[in-house]
């Protein structure tokens, strides 16, 4: 999927991309809400920015590619809209990639699970005992326990906190996000494209380099690692200095249009500063001050759209 690099791209980085915020998710609710899980860092709302540079580069109909795909919000939304003909989709985290294995290959026994198990604190105390000792369980209790999680705790951070506190003395209870019906209703919809959908598992570097997973010409790759500062504080799986340095490296010999965002820190720019790139501004909903924060966008072999036709944020 890759080889070694012959040309430099020049490094540039242009104008700002802004994406939506959350009143304007709510409008638009078919590309915020595509993936079943809440994602830290979820990129979801990318997804009709990266139609546009679908549709800008010549690749509508082809295949979409996410290594680190957490919740998967853009795939889904491509997928779904039918901007691309199928997508592949990896996840090294095996809670992460259970849950979207069962999905896509046992979606109704997950939906028993989803059904069967009440919204409770022993439901969490069972989902982490399950993910704690994985191979002890079946994909589909593994990708119930992912996802009970992810719904169930602040910001969806799998090792992070429940909604409303232990105690659960507030008014904000844990199944505040964990709409049993519209989460159902999501897995059913792109349960039904399975055909479509390719699943892995594996480290995300030996993935790209895998000669098992071919990609036609027409492919879009969207490289999203773990965040260079918080990764590990966001995911089970997280990056340290070196393994951001070598997914820099295979990520500017890949062979196919890649795009790649991170965290703007100057070490990730000095690892790409031979890709061009553009800054992306994104509003997070569930912090109270809705901040702003800044994150980078790498890509190569390709054109981007001109102008970016994104939504204003609200104010
Ligand atoms: C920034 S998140 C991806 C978010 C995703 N783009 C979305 O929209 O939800 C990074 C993901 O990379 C996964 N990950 C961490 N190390 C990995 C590795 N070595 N190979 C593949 N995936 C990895 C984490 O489990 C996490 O789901």
């Amino acid at each position: 999927m890759y080889q070694k690099k012959s040309t430099l791209l020049s490094s540039n980085v242009d104008n700002k991309l802004l994406l939506p915020d959350f009143a304007t998710r709510r409008n638009n609710a078919s590309s915020a809400f595509a993936s079943p899980l809440r994602y830290p860092g979820g990129k979801g709302r990318l997804g009709p920015w990266i139609a546009s540079l679908i549709r800008a580069n010549g690749l509508c109909g082809g295949c979409y590619v996410e290594p680190y795909a957490g919740g998967a919000g853009a795939a889904m939304y491509l997928l779904l809209h039918n901007h691309v003909n199928h997508i592949i989709i990896n996840d090294a985290d095996p809670a992460v990639y259970s849950f979207w294995q069962a999905v896509v290959n046992d979606h109704e026994a997950l939906i028993e699970e989803i059904k069967t198990r009440e919204p409770t604190m022993e439901t969490r105390d069972f989902a982490k005992k399950v993910l704690s000792n994985i191979n002890a369980h079946s994909i589909v209790e593994t990708a119930f326990s992912a996802f009970f999680l992810n719904r169930t705790s602040w910001s969806g951070i799998l090792n992070g906190g429940v909604i409303g506190g232990t105690a659960q003395g507030g008014k904000i209870k844990l199944d505040a996000r964990y709409n049993r019906t519209d989460l159902i209703a999501r897995i059913r919809v792109i349960a039904a494209e399975r055909s479509r959908i390719r699943v892995y598992g594996l480290d995300a570097i030996k993935f790209l380099g895998s000669n098992g997973v071919e990609l036609p010409n027409k492919t879009l790759i969207y490289l999203d690692p773990p965040y260079y500062n918080k990764g590990s504080q966001l995911y089970r799986r997280f990056y340290e200095h070196k393994d951001h340095a070598d997914l820099a490296r295979i990520a500017t010999t890949l062979t196919r249009p890649t795009i790649i965002s991170y965290d703007d820190t100057p070490e990730i720019r000095e690892m790409y500063r031979e890709m061009k790139s553009t800054s992306i501004s994104l509003r997070y909903s569930t912090h109270a001050k809705r901040p702003i924060t800044s994150e980078i966008m790498f890509y190569a072999g390709l054109t981007l759209p001109n102008p970016l036709l994104l939504p204003a944020p609200a104010p």
